[in-house]
């Protein structure tokens, strides 16, 4: 049997994530050794401060503070800093000088992403990324090689923890979002800077990452339509539950063609939508992430597990080390990405689906007549109207409402599918109109 050099593996950050990846590096390295071929020596670990507490006992003479000369010594480099700088520039120094390298960094690959993946591929090094997306899930491996030889037509996720955590506190146990949030950031869910989960940043890194994966097209950041879940309020959470609703984060990518102009194209972008309590998304729970992909062949498949989590994300990030360890061993070049189809990406406008309009209204005769009519007008199609009781105008709570002005009632109307422009075009005809006091909420309906 050929006995190969141990291969050196330089690990920056020892984080929620790093000091996990580098315990279980420690702990399991015979067996590690074993399924690779040749043992896997940790040579260091770049932090900022060598002296801070750790979650896990970790060797102190393996801590440094000097990330680049650490790299100049490995085969393998795990980036796991997060953020764009100085991890851009670690990692393109990394493939430069031919390490393989693992990142977990979703904001850097959706910024950077062709930049490093060219750098990788010209000098024949591999990038792996399984954790950057949904964590301990495996779902880029399966997009990248298992499905390689289907066609994906649409992806339908919740891909960031953090939110689907505080969404659910909110619905189960009544929390504030900022009291879920605080929760969420103690058991090391959110990022850094929690702004990046709450405004639906990091779903977006995410779905960019997974559109130019699926759709090998490489599709920008910039292009991903995002809304995230500060605007969600606890009469929302509980007005989809009495429902039959629920709301969630979500990420959808999909293959599009845009009913007015024709055009082909992808789309990618997230926002909170309600789906149907009986649909399996509505019980994915705390920080779990569940992403649903569906493909010409295939059909649908679901994948399903921790969104977030140091020791759940160590396990996605061990397994792109084994794989990059194992293509060493073997030899030849790391796989690149594939972005030969050069879909466009279209608008949000683009996009059809189905909606959940409620309208505070002036309650009188005609008045459900003409919002149905301004709604046709539109080209938007009612499927389900309610309408709550009557509000005398000195009754409405917390509003102070001339006496001799018209009660008001609450309508909720269930839109069939109609796109996006068509909706937002009508939204601005409704809030116009005299019959309508004010639109409260525009959710999407979606899963259906
Ligand atoms: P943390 O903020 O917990 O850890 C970051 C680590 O990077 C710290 O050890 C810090 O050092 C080190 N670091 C920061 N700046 C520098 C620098 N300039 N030079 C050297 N080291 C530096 O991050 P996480 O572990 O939570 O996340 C790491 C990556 O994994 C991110 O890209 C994140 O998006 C991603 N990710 C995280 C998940 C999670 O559940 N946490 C899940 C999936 C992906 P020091 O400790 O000394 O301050
Ligand atoms: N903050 C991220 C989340 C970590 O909550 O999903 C996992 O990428």
């Amino acid at each position: 049997m050929i006995e190969y050099r141990n291969l050196r593996v330089a690990l920056l950050g020892a984080g929620s994530v790093g000091a996990q990846v580098a315990s279980l590096l420690l702990s399991q390295k015979d067996e590690l050794t074993a399924r690779v071929g040749a043992g896997l020596e940790l040579i260091g670990i770049a932090v900022r401060d060598v002296d801070a507490p750790r979650s896990v006992e970790l060797p102190q003479h393996l801590f440094t503070t000097d990330a680049e000369s650490l790299i100049l010594g490995a085969d393998i480099v795990i980036e796991l800093i997060g953020g764009i700088e100085p991890a851009r520039t670690l990692v393109l120094q990394a493939l430069n000088s031919g390490a393989d390298v693992v990142t977990a960094n979703k904001a850097l690959l959706a910024t950077h992403g062709p930049e490093l993946f060219r750098a990788a591929e010209q000098v024949g090094a591999q990038l792996d990324y399984e954790a950057a997306v949904a964590a301990a899930i495996p779902i880029i491996r399966p997009l990248h090689d298992s499905l390689a030889g289907d066609r994906v037509d649409r992806i339908l996720g919740i891909v960031n923890g953090t939110t689907n955590f505080i969404l659910d506190r909110m619905d189960t146990h009544g929390d504030t979002l900022e009291s879920a949030l605080a929760t969420a950031t103690e058991l090391g869910y959110a990022e850094a800077d929690p702004t990046a989960d709450i405004e639906g940043y990091d779903a977006a890194q995410k779905a960019a990452i997974l559109a130019s994966l699926a759709f090998h097209t490489t599709v920008p950041i910039e292009s991903v339509y995002r809304e995230g879940i500060t605007s969600i309020t606890k009469e929302q959470v509980d007005a989809a539950r009495a429902g039959g609703y629920v709301i969630k984060l979500l990420a959808i990518c999909e293959r599009l063609t845009d009913a007015t102009t024709g055009e082909k194209g992808v789309s990618a972008r997230v926002y909170p939508a309600l789906i149907s309590r009986e649909h399996p998304l509505a019980s994915v729970h705390g920080a779990h992430n569940a992403v649903f992909v569906q493909a010409a062949a295939a059909g649908d498949l679901m994948f399903y597990g921790a969104g977030a989590g140091g020791v759940q994300t160590a396990s996605a990030v061990l397994g792109d080390l084994v794989s990059a360890a194992r293509r060493h061993v073997v030899g030849g070049p790391g796989v690149a990405e594939s972005t030969h189809s050069k879909l466009p990406v279209l608008d949000v406008g683009s996009v059809t689906t189905r909606y959940q309009i409620s309208l505070q209204v002036v309650d009188q005769p005609g008045v459900l007549a003409t919002i149905a009519r301004l709604l046709s007008d539109g080209g938007v199609s009612v499927e389900t109207v309610q309408q709550s009781v009557a509000t005398a105008p000195d009754e409405t709570p917390g509003h102070t409402v001339a006496a001799d002005a018209p009660p008001t009632a609450t309508l909720v109307i269930g839109t069939h599918a109609a796109p996006e422009s068509a909706l937002a075009a009508t939204v601005k005809v409704l809030a116009a109109s005299d019959v309508v006091s004010s639109v409260a909420s525009i959710l999407r309906v979606e899963g259906s």
